[in-house]
């Protein structure tokens, strides 16, 4: 039977095609789902894959029962949400860094013990047993098992404490959020970083019962802003998912469009709109919106999101760059592609294949989505400007430079208290700015970067 392996959303990524049979060795318990860990990890390190990708061609993902393939998951998650201070506990007990394969393996030893209680001995011998197994890897059983004993009794107490706001950044991305915004901000998104992060919905206005039931059955509770949080679960099991009462963002991705303010029966354009959480936000408002994909893929997805929570918006599959139409808007919102940063919790690969390149390359394609966008506006209208990265070249500076090339706008700032935004996330220019690191107390938020700017009339 086909496989269905599926966004957090609930809907489909992709079918996968049972795979035949295969004929692997018989494998003793626990092992073939850290071998397929193990597989995952490699490929996703090496910058090829998101562990989604990775997981539907890993090898021995086949042999997985259910059970078996959720350990493998939690233990792909935990150790690269976890990976700085599992690097920095396994250097405490090799003289020399070993090979990667070798460094792989007792980094799942570490997870296991410090951060998934799964008992020493099944741990350690299983890691020993992985480290024979392979022609490369075998030379290197007496130093796995020596190292992987003490990591195994010293892991918990390890792998407890927060990042030092002294220590060095463990990768280049937060030797970029140093500069950015300091040692103790930088040490704090670390420790966000390796939380995985809780569920966040948007419910839509008729579906007030809905949302209290869910704050009864599931111990959910309502953000400041409006989003109803609950801990990690699977969405489609939720009352209320098939019938559409809500749908998933996070409780930053929330903000942006309630940037535009009363929308109601306002033209609103939704450019880089799939998977459509804003377009649904708006069309839920009021709005006659306009959403603007240029992934048709994405745009089948955003339809689908749409029909779940019976709305409705003009879906036009189209490049934001080119798209024009007779009549500018009252408000455009662009949630423009970028690297995707302030996502770290959710997924945890990009710390390791974003650089420079890929901010200098997001940035590029923002600056022109940006000229494109304003010329949709009408004069006295409102752009939204939005981004889910860390990074002030796809945010901050994107704006200044905007307004600087752009006389005709000018900011409109963010007020306090505005759509239930706290003071702590808007910036000295009236701008929104979220970390994951705030709101410690519920579990944090996206990191988003969101500018309002009027067109002068
Ligand atoms: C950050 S996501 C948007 C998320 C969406 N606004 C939501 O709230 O669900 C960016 C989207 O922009 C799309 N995209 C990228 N370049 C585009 C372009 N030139 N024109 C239109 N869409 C584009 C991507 O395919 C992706 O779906």
């Amino acid at each position: 039977m086909a496989e269905e392996i599926k966004n957090p959303d609930g809907s489909i990524l992709r079918k996968r095609a049972a795979p035949p049979a295969r004929a692997h060795e018989p494998l003793p318990p626990g092992m073939a789902a850290r071998l397929c860990a193990l597989n995952v990890l490699e490929t996703v390190l090496a910058g090829r894959k998101t562990p989604d990708e990775a997981f539907a061609t890993a090898r021995y993902g086949d042999l997985l029962e259910p059970r078996d393939r959720s350990f493998a998951r939690a233990l792909v998650f935990t150790t690269l949400r976890r990976k700085p201070a599992i690097d920095a506990a396994i250097r405490k007990f090799v003289a020399k860094e070993p090979p990667d394969d070798v460094h792989r393996i007792l980094m799942l030893v570490a997870a296991e013990r410090g951060l998934l209680n799964v008992p020493a001995h099944a741990s350690v011998t299983t890691a020993v047993d992985i480290t024979k197994r392979n022609a490369h890897t075998r030379h290197f059983q007496g130093l796995v098992n020596a190292v992987a004993r003490k990591l195994s009794d010293a892991a918990e107490s390890l792998l407890a404490g927060k990042w030092s706001p002294q220590a060095p950044p463990p990768y280049n991305l937060a030797a970029r959020w140093k500069k950015t915004y300091g040692d103790a901000v930088m040490a704090a998104l670390i420790d966000a970083h390796g939380v995985e992060p809780p569920l966040d919905l948007t419910f839509r206005k008729d579906a007030t019962a809905e949302a209290q039931r869910l704050i009864k059955s599931h111990s959910a509770f309502m953000l400041p802003t409006g989003s109803l949080r609950l801990a990690a679960t699977d969405v489609t099991s939720l009352p209320g998912y098939a019938s559409g009462a809500f749908f998933v963002q996070d409780a930053a991705a929330a903000l942006p469009a309630r940037l535009l303010g009363e929308v109601k029966d306002k033209r609103i354009a939704d450019l880089c709109a799939a998977p459509g959480g804003k377009t649904m936000e708006l069309a839920d408002a009021g709005a006659i919106v306009t959403a603007v994909e240029k992934d048709p893929a994405r745009m089948a997805r955003l339809k689908e999101n749409l029909a779940r929570a019976h709305l409705t918006a003009t879906c036009i599959t189209d490049d934001a760059l080119t798209f024009r139409t007779a009549e500018p808007f009252d408000g455009v919102l662009l949630d423009a592609p970028c690297t995707a940063t302030g996502t770290i919790r959710r997924h945890p690969e990009i710390v390791f294949q974003k650089d420079a390149r890929s901010i200098e390359k997001a940035a590029e394609l923002q600056t022109a989505l940006l000229d494109a966008a304003a010329r949709q506006v009408r004069p006295g209208g409102l752009l939204v400007y939005a981004v889910c990265s860390l990074e002030p070249e796809e945010g901050e500076h994107q704006i200044n430079a905007f307004l600087a090339r752009h006389r005709n706008f000018s900011r409109k700032p963010v007020i306090k208290g505005e759509a239930g935004i706290e003071p702590a996330f808007i910036t000295r220019e009236g701008d929104l700015r979220t970390l994951p690191c705030h709101w410690p107390q519920w579990g944090g938020l996206d990191g988003f970067y969101a500018s309002r700017l009027v067109r002068s009339a």
